[in-house]
């Protein structure tokens, strides 16, 4: 997938919210690439964006190009054959995306029914071997129940079997492990591991640990654009943006120092940098010019006037 010059806009009463603003990225087939940044700063609308499920509202410019084809111009029609068989989302909350007065098999059976045609009696097998395939226990018993009846964790393996029912080759999760305890959190990572192996993935986390777990590359994003991308190792040994070091500052085995300051409203960014207001390096050029994303290393990606190693 090549993601360009992407920009997403809300048109609200207070302006226009730029909740993705000039996104630059490619993801190639079998990668996991990390989308990380703090809550706001428009990731989960780039996922969204991926599938053209926003609100009718939004404007979107740029290019996704997917197998050859922009998905900013597929038709719904065509986007419908997309979703769920090429491009699959798993969401960000299970809590909210089930429906809790449908059985589970049958939810993730309707999913399988929707983008794959098949009869009732042949998703609903499906289901259940999507249940056993993400290891729920007893999952022809277990198809029956509903949600409530679904630990937290075992309700985020029902999102994972729905998202990947339909057998899609790219995957977009949305904070995967939220709100799992760490034990359920790592059985979440190797069974998203195993199944998302040979796929591509935009995964989408606040979570640096489950990051450095299952991604190749991880991009920190900042109000509404990239600021820095790199292959894991880059990010985690080397990381040039403030940003960046800030974040990493913030894990818990590095003293869990919080970034000062808050994110700027993505209606009005400061000029210049727009983490600026927030870095103790700025200086005089940091609040006048705003900053390419530049390669700094081979394959190593930077905005910042005075990135360094
Ligand atoms: N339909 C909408 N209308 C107006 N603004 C919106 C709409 N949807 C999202 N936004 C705004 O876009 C921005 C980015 O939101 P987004 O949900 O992508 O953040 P996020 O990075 O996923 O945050 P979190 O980590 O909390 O999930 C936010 O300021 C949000 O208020
Ligand atoms: S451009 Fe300046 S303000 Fe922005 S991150 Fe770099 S040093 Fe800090
Ligand atoms: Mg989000």
């Amino acid at each position: 997938m090549r993601i360009s010059d992407l920009k997403t806009n809300f048109p609200t009463p207070d302006g226009i919210v730029r909740a993705v603003d000039t996104i630059d990225l490619s993801i190639r087939d079998t990668e996991t690439f990390g989308l990380i940044g703090e809550t706001g700063c428009g990731k989960t609308v780039l996922g969204l964006t991926i599938m053209r499920l926003l609100h009718p509202a939004a404007t979107m410019e740029g290019e996704i190009i997917y197998k050859g084809k922009n998905l900013l111009e597929a038709s719904e029609a065509e986007m419908r054959t997309i979703r769920g068989r090429e491009i699959a989302i798993i969401l960000q909350n299970p809590t909210t995306s089930l429906n809790p007065v449908m059985r589970v098999g049958e939810q993730i059976a309707e999913a399988i029914r929707l983008h794959q045609g098949l009869n009732k009696k042949d998703a609903a097998a499906k289901a259940v071997e999507m249940l056993d395939a993400v290891r729920i226990p007893s999952p022809s018993q277990r198809a029956n129940e509903y949600p409530h009846e679904f630990s937290g964790g075992m309700k985020q393996r029902v999102m994972i079997a729905m998202g990947l029912a339909c057998n899609p080759s790219f995957i977009i999760a949305d904070e995967p492990t939220k709100g799992l305890d760490v034990t359920i959190k790592a059985q979440i990572v190797e069974l998203m591991k195993e199944m998302t192996e040979r796929k591509a993935m935009l995964l989408i986390t606040h979570d640096l640990s489950v990051a450095r777990e299952l991604c190749d590359r991880i991009a920190l994003m900042y109000a509404g654009e990239l600021v820095e991308y790199a292959p894991l190792k880059g990010i985690f040994e080397s990381p040039l943006h403030p940003y960046t070091r800030g974040f990493l500052g913030s894990l818990p085995e590095r003293g869990l120092v919080p970034i000062p300051g808050m994110s700027p409203s993505l209606i009005d960014f400061p000029d210049g940098c727009r983490f600026h207001p927030r870095c103790e390096h700025a200086t005089e050029v940091c609040r006048r010019e705003h900053p390419e994303l530049v390669e700094f290393n081979a394959g190593h990606f930077v905005r910042c006037h005075h990135a360094r190693s």
